[in-house]
């Protein structure tokens, strides 16, 4: 910006604003003034009074927190935290919203995220995973800890903690963090496993309970890391497995990747699915994932473990004896034109691609589409109620 252009701040000026659709990240999209405004805790349809809490003067994008409401949608609801209110914490973006609308709003978050990004029109649906109220579902909270030692959440897009005595949305399991000794410790993360194991861990060390958890799936036993990756939904784990397993549709002799594979949850099944005549290749580059992962897998030789980051094996020519299958289910950045490349030119029959983004996930399925591949089928699921996120599976298939 040039210094003779104005950089008056807008931030606590209160706008009356028509409420229109939902955008990716939580918040409804407004108009004023000529410019779009994203707005948390409206709903689309309302009239609100709105905060600016973000731009200054050109800004053509405003960001606002709804502090009253005009004219409310059917859809709200009184907010079960008392912590999720406008300047209050940020971990939750959906809880004055009815749980089946919240299901409603994203899937237009999705639909409209591969119509854009892909050109694909696909009628997704939010699928819930149980019939619970939203609450009470999270095995991994991570807190900050304020100065004087008390753990809570960041306030949105701020550093500002929030000091929290309980959080709604957190697993009854959880073990309590609070009343610890905290004060010299920044960040303490509690952990619950589905089983009943659980950890405290300050500052990335484990400093009560266990360091590995045990967990059950589909009565198969895993260990993972209490500070590593597992699925935070108590749910997740089997949902996610079952529609991997049906879009890949492997059989018996079969050769599989599974990349970005963490401790092994998809390749014990898809090992088993193979059989002694398979094979299954899991890449992952975390060294505490990989040693899960050895430990988890080691009564399926078929599955070989790389440790190694997916665009080198992927690199590599011993691969180059193509897949049957790839499934692939990568952080949230997604997987990117590089590795989407590698995996396109194996020339798998079926690529199933398991994503907690849908913008990344969009942007992958356009770069496959360069590629040859086609979305198909696709699934997502309600795994983290009140929250903008969503976990989307996508079955890819070369086009005819
Ligand atoms: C969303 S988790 C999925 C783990 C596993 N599929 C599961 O459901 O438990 C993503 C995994 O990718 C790993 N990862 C991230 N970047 C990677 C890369 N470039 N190459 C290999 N693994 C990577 C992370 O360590 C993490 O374990």
């Amino acid at each position: 910006m040039s210094g003779t252009e104005a950089t008056e701040s807008l931030v606590g000026r209160t706008v009356e604003l028509e409420i229109g659709p939902i955008a990716h990240g939580g918040h409804c999209v407004a108009r004023w003034d000529g410019r779009a405004v994203f707005v948390r805790h409206a709903l689309p349809g309302e009239r609100v009074v709105a905060r600016i809490t973000e731009g200054v003067e050109p800004a053509r994008y405003l960001r606002a927190d709804a502090v009253s409401v005009v004219r409310p949608a059917p859809q709200r609801v009184p907010a079960p935290c008392q912590y999720a209110h406008p300047g209050g914490c940020g971990g939750c973006d959906f809880q004055h919203v009815a749980p089946q609308a919240q299901r409603e709003l994203l899937a237009a978050v999705v639909r409209e995220q591969l119509s854009r990004l892909a050109g694909v029109d696909y009628d997704v649906v939010v699928e819930p995973v149980d019939d619970g109220d939203g609450l009470g579902w999270r095995t991994r909270v991570s807190y900050a800890v304020d100065a004087e030692g008390r753990p809570g959440l960041r306030r949105h897009r701020s550093h500002e903690v929030v000091p929290i005595e309980r959080c709604l949305i957190a697993h009854p399991d959880l073990p309590a963090v609070h009343g610890r000794a905290l004060a010299a410790v920044s960040s303490v993360q509690a952990v619950c496993s589905g089983v009943g194991d659980t950890a405290v861990i300050a500052d990335g060390r484990v400093v009560a309970g266990r360091t590995r958890l045990r967990e059950r799936v589909h009565g198969r036993e895993f260990r993972s890391s209490s500070g590593g990756f597992w699925q935070v939904h108590p749910r997740a784990a089997e949902v996610l497995v079952d529609t991997v397993l049906r879009y890949a549709e492997v059989c018996p002799g079969d050769t599989v990747c599974d990349l970005y594979a963490g401790s092994g949850l998809f390749s014990a099944f898809l090992g088993a699915a193979v059989g002694r005549q398979g094979h299954v290749i899991a890449v992952e580059s975390d060294s505490r994932a990989v040693k899960d992962a050895r430990r988890n897998l080691h009564d399926l030789p078929q599955v070989q473990i790389r440790h190694a980051p997916v665009a080198a094996v992927l690199g590599e020519r011993t691969l180059s004896e193509a897949p049957d299958v790839v499934v692939l289910d990568p952080p949230r950045t997604g997987a990117r034109a590089r590795v989407v490349r590698g995996v396109a030119a194996l020339r798998p029959s079926r690529v199933v691609y398991v994503a907690c983004d849908p913008a990344a996930l969009a942007r992958d399925v356009a770069i496959f589409a360069e590629l040859g591949y086609g979305l198909s089928q696709l699934r997502a699921f309600a795994l983290f109620p009140m929250t903008h996120h969503v976990e989307c599976v996508a079955l890819l298939e070369p086009m005819s």
